[in-house]
């Protein structure tokens, strides 16, 4: 096999519980060049495929940037927020949907002879790898779900968390009283009805190793 290949995948889930971070170390554990497209971002399927060649604006998307630059031809292409992503029109008025412009990416038949709106040639897709997230399964296509392998991730336990800022701390030589007052913060009450997530928890991280090189003020 020229590559690993598996079918596109959904992660559907909380805010910050890693989806996007879980994407990248995929990517690097398989040596694969990744690609990150925000669905909600700059209209998004110019971003994913590019636009005809022809007019002043025109461009190839970032997948064939990234597969062109890297000289790969199976990247791993992250879209984030797909549930989220809203139809642009062209200024002819004509419709784009990120659904659309996916669809025959996703499908491994018409991956292999896709033609780039840019360059006009044919170009084998089909061993590009696809992660996606949402936050929700509610906005999700019914079209792009039926082709992908939709996984519901639960949101993370206090224990899974407070895991997470151990190791975390540990790994980031944390002195253990810096880290032994995060770690108290997950005993409280307050913190079990809080909605902490990883990027909570880091940003708690970040806060006591800046205060733990604060010199000490007697
Ligand atoms: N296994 C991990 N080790 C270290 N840091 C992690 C790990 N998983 C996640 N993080 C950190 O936690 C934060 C949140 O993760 P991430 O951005 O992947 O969440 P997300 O599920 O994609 O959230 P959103 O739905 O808002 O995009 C990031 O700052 C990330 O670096
Ligand atoms: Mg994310």
């Amino acid at each position: 096999m020229p590559g690993a290949r598996f079918a596109p995948l959904i992660l559907v889930g909380s805010p910050g519980i890693g989806k996007s971070y879980w994407a990248r170390r995929l990517a690097h554990h398989l040596s694969v060049p990744t690609t990150k497209i925000d669905a909600t971002g700059e209209p998004a399927t110019f971003a994913l495929v590019g636009s005809q060649r022809g007019w002043s604006s025109a461009h190839p998307g970032k997948v064939m940037k990234t597969i062109l630059q890297e000289r790969h031809g199976g990247p791993l292409v992250i879209l984030d927020e797909v549930e989220k992503a809203r139809e642009t029109y062209s200024t002819r008025g004509s419709r784009h949907t990120l659904t659309d412009a996916l669809l025959p990416l996703l499908e491994r038949m018409t991956a292999a002879s896709w033609e780039c709106p840019f360059f006009q040639i044919k170009f084998d897709m089909s061993w590009i790898n696809w992660v996606m997230t949402a936050n929700s399964r509610q906005g999700l296509p019914e079209p792009l779900q039926s082709r992908c392998i939709v996984l519901d991730l639960p949101d993370l336990t206090l224990e899974q968390l407070r895991g997470f800022a151990c190791s975390e701390g540990r790994r980031r030589g944390l002195p253990e009283p810096a880290l032994a007052a995060v770690l108290d913060i997950f005993e409280g009450d307050a913190v079990a009805n809080a909605r902490l997530s990883l990027r909570m928890v880091s940003r708690m991280l970040d806060r006591a190793e800046m205060l733990a090189q604060l010199p000490m003020l007697n």
